[in-house]
């Protein structure tokens, strides 16, 4: 190894970092942070433990973790309007290991939405982990949503520990007052996942699942909530301490640089949450229109298509994977998706966007025009990629600023060399 080697490292990673800030990033679960977040993740304390509890650590040189993190609770409890919150899980998938491990135990059953149906595979994957038996959550294509009457039944005959709503494809709120009402028939906890909407529910344009009834609410910090990487977990008090035990067990070294980033994009969402996250749901709306005015197969449309910041849409030829590369060939960047008419979760018949980061950038309404019009040329018109990709280059050469932050002008996709 030389410093030849680190140069070819970094130059890898400037080219991604150009390269991405000429793509429409519309990949649903990704966001930009901001310059004063940014700075928290490339800090001292990205190479330091705080294992324990606030003021009573393993280590010792924790006193201004302890001080960041006193803030960081108070800003999260009142951006997320949550009597207990807990950011140790380093992701969302971590935090629905957390969910389980703490609220579990082996042999118990939790219902929720199978993946091809929208549901995460972390609800599978932790559910093995933990010997738990999962149940699938009845789903209606028509209504794009958990089917309340089937659910009844469901509910009724396997009388789960945990029903846990929140998914992956997220067009609508789900229905957590009529699951609440559900599962105290049966004594069960209502959970709900937020991975993707957790910037939503913060910024008061989705449903607030803990207002409506449910006790405990998993998520990620960096889809439509604009933090750095990371997980969390809302709860009524009541469950405080054992969401706590659980989560310093599993995760032990939580990333603190990650936690002091995590304060920084709170103090944002509580100046700028409701004005951005309003405007995702308005582009999100705008986007589905337009692409099903030019003749794309978009979800929902019965429904309205969207309240969230998602869009979903039928591939041509049922082949998510396909479109979903095609539309990287124009340097637009999206996922492939099962959707509920798929057989297995492997055949991805559908394409995923999301409206977040691009809004993040400054775009509008009349933006989601014209990158319905660059969709429609790449999926229906077939049209070179080369000449879609130069016309999204030029595009992207507009919206090089974060914004929603207390800083403005910070180059969204800038290599920060120290
Ligand atoms: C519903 C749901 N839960 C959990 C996760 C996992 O989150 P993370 O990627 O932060 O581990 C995802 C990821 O997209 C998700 O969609």
């Amino acid at each position: 190894m030389s410093m030849r080697d680190v140069e070819t490292i970094k130059n890898i990673v400037r080219e991604h970092t150009s390269w991405r800030g000429s793509c429409l990033n519309m990949i649903a679960s990704e966001n930009v942070a901001s310059k004063a977040v940014k700075e928290m993740l490339i800090s001292d304390l990205g190479n330091r433990y705080a294992i324990g509890f606030l003021h009573n650590r393993f280590y010792s040189g924790t006193r201004y973790v302890d001080e960041l993190e006193g803030i960081t609770t108070d800003l999260a409890k009142k951006v997320f309007k949550a009597e207990h919150v807990n950011y140790v899980p380093i992701s969302g998938t971590m935090a629905n290991l957390v969910l389980f491990n703490a609220m579990t135990a082996p042999g118990d059953v939790v219902t929720a939405l199978s993946v091809i149906d929208g549901g995460h595979a972390s609800f599978r994957e932790t559910s093995k982990i933990h010997g738990v038996s999962l149940v699938p959550l009845p789903f209606s294509m028509d209504l794009m949503n958990i089917d309340v009457g089937e659910a009844e039944k469901v509910i009724a005959r396997v009388k789960p520990k945990i029903v846990l709503l929140g998914a992956s494809e997220i067009l609508f709120p789900h229905p957590v007052r009529e699951i609440r009402r559900l599962a105290d028939e049966v004594g069960a906890i209502v959970a709900y996942d937020s991975a993707h909407v957790l910037g939503l529910i913060a910024g008061g344009t989705f449903q607030d699942p803990l207002k409506e009834g449910a006790e405990l609410v998993t998520g990620s910090t960096h889809k439509t909530f604009f933090g750095p990487q990371g997980g969390i977990i809302l709860s009524k008090g009541r469950f405080a301490s054992e969401i706590d035990n659980a989560a310093w067990q599993l995760v032990n070294n939580h990333h603190v640089h990650r936690v002091a980033g995590l304060s920084v994009a709170l103090a944002e969402f509580l100046a700028f949450g409701k004005e951005y996250t309003a405007q995702v749901v308005k582009n999100a709306h705008r986007l589905a229109e337009e692409l099903h005015d030019v003749g794309i197969d978009v979800l929902g449309a019965k429904m309205g298509f969207t309240r969230s910041h998602q869009v979903i849409f039928k591939a041509p030829n049922n082949n998510g994977d396909a479109t979903a590369k095609r539309l990287e060939d124009c340097y637009i960047i999206t996922t492939k998706t099962p959707l509920p008419i798929d057989k297995t979760e492997e055949d991805c018949s559908g394409v995923r966007l999301g409206t977040q980061e691009i809004t993040r950038l400054g775009m509008v309404e009349d933006d989601m025009a014209k990158i319905a019009g660059f969709v429609k040329r790449t999926v229906i018109d077939r049209e070179d990629p080369m000449a879609i990709r130069a016309d999204v280059r030029n595009m992207m050469a507009g919206f090089r600023a974060v914004n929603f932050a207390f800083e403005s002008g910070d180059a969204a996709y800038k290599y920060v060399s120290i």
